[in-house]
């Protein structure tokens, strides 16, 4: 900030800033003419992705940035015991030690790891943290695998949904934590003539299109809610770039190098011969988070989310496919709100609506009164209110629950759905 704004004060030729100008100007000139051309540079390209935030580069300090993999925090690999589930950038935390190596964590605890070793909003961490316990645990603490009401494994409809950057769709492959290589194979390549390969979110904006179209046309029973497809579905794209990526005082946003994707994805082998390996999620060594002044917070992903929809506008309708391929039919924001968004409203301010309609869901998704939720409720509304969401009296979940692959707990494992195309 102290550089930008000496940039600013010397463009503007607001000499009076300084004192002893006669001293100063020639060395500090020279610095700020030499970084305004590195903010021009970065103003064409940078790399995030071209109009994608911050506008200005964040602050790097490599010390506190760099994240251990020795010690306590040498990659172990999952044993017997050890539940994984769909989630990378938790397995990761878990093979680690970041998390319990069992893959059982406490909100605390999944706050602690996600703040501390990826750089994100404690906003949006406790957000996360607290659905898992309420929708998918016991309140308090939750499974990064597991199944129907123990973990993330068993929150198909819920929490997890259809296309997913990497796993497949539950009803297509009949799991929703296993990796699918032609999907890996299809963002991996997107950065195959690349000089400098990033996975960045102007990539990962294209993918997310991609692989929403693909469930349209193989996924018979493909759903797409308001809080599993809008909110979960785009964090899961904009996650890889934003805390995946490797931030560095050259490029103190990050840069996402096909090595780096790889070790998050636990894929291993050649790029003629990729391998993935359930539960085997890596943090590279040598690798660096975002810098804690640059927080990924709740507002920070919605910019993202608009960012995406710019390019895939239609990440924001909700809808269903109707038990054949390509028969998607959306579903107006209206309707599922009881009115409290209009089908503007929801699309202009996407997390609002889908985090509205999450909270108003609670007691129909865990058959806890309003009362029982209260506490929680208050949380969460709480930390959306950087945003000034309109809340939602009650949902009408009755369009959803008329899709036919839509269920509130599903997974980890079920039927594939006749119809279904894999590949
Ligand atoms: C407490 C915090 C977190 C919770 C509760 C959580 C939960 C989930 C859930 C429920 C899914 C399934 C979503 C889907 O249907 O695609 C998912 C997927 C995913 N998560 Fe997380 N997550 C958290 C933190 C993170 C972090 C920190 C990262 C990145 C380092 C991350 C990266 C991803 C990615 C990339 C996917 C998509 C997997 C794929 O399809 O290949 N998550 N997560
Ligand atoms: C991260 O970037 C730094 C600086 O360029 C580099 O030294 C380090 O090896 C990178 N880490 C990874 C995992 O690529
Ligand atoms: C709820 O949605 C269904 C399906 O779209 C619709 O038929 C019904 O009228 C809605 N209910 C209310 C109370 O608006």
């Amino acid at each position: 900030m102290k550089t930008t704004a000496l940039i600013t004060a010397f463009l503007a030729g607001n000499v009076a800033a300084f004192p002893n100008m006669d001293k100063m100007t020639a060395p500090l000139a020279a610095r700020a003419y030499e970084e305004a051309q590195q903010l021009k540079k970065r103003a064409v390209d940078p790399p995030q992705g071209a109009g994608a935030m911050p506008l200005v580069p964040p602050p790097f300090d490599a010390k506190a940035q760099r994240i251990s993999t020795t010690g306590a925090h040498k990659w172990v690999a999952p044993g017997p015991n050890d539940e994984r589930g769909e989630c990378p950038g938790l397995n990761a935390l878990a093979n680690h030690g970041y998390l319990p190596h069992n893959g059982k964590a406490t909100i605390t605890q999944y706050i602690d790891a996600v703040t501390s070793v990826y750089g994100m909003g404690v906003d949006l961490a406790t957000f996360l943290a607290t659905f898992g316990a309420v929708v998918d645990g016991n309140l308090l603490s939750w499974s990064v695998g597991g199944k129907p009401h123990t973990g993330i494994g068993g929150s198909h409809g819920n929490y997890e949904g259809d296309s997913s950057p990497l796993k497949g769709d539950l009803y297509q492959y009949g799991s929703i934590g296993k990796l699918v290589l032609s999907q890996f194979k299809e963002l991996y390549d997107m950065q195959a003539d690349a000089e400098q390969p990033n996975y960045n979110l102007d990539v990962l904006r294209d993918f997310r299109g991609k692989r929403f179209q693909e469930s349209i046309d193989k996924n018979p029973k493909y759903v797409y809610g308001p809080f599993t497809g809008i909110l979960v579905s785009q964090a899961a794209y904009t996650f890889i770039y934003r805390f995946m990526s490797n931030k560095s005082e050259e490029y103190p946003e990050g840069i996402l190098d096909k090595n780096t994707l790889k070790s998050f994805m636990a894929i291993s082998g050649s790029d003629d011969n990729p391998k993935w390996t359930f539960g085997h999620e890596r943090i590279p060594d040598n690798w660096y988070k975002r810098n804690t002044a640059d927080a990924y917070t709740i507002p920070y992903f919605n910019t993202d989310v608009l960012y995406f929809a710019e390019t895939q506008p239609e990440i924001l309708s909700v809808g269903c496919n109707q038990g054949k391929v390509d028969s998607f039919n959306a579903i107006d924001a209206d309707t599922l709100s009881n009115g409290a968004y209009t089908a503007n409203q929801a699309a202009s301010n996407p997390v609002c609506f889908a985090s509205e309609f999450a909270k108003a869901e609670l007691p129909g998704l865990t058959g806890l009164g309003s009362v029982a939720l209260a506490p929680l409720t208050k949380t969460l509304n709480g930390l959306t209110s950087g945003l000034n969401c309109a809340s939602i009296g009650s949902v009408n979940t009755s369009a959803l629950t008329a899709c036919p692959g839509f269920s509130f707990y599903g997974g980890p494992n079920a039927k594939v759905a006749k119809g279904a195309i894999q590949s």
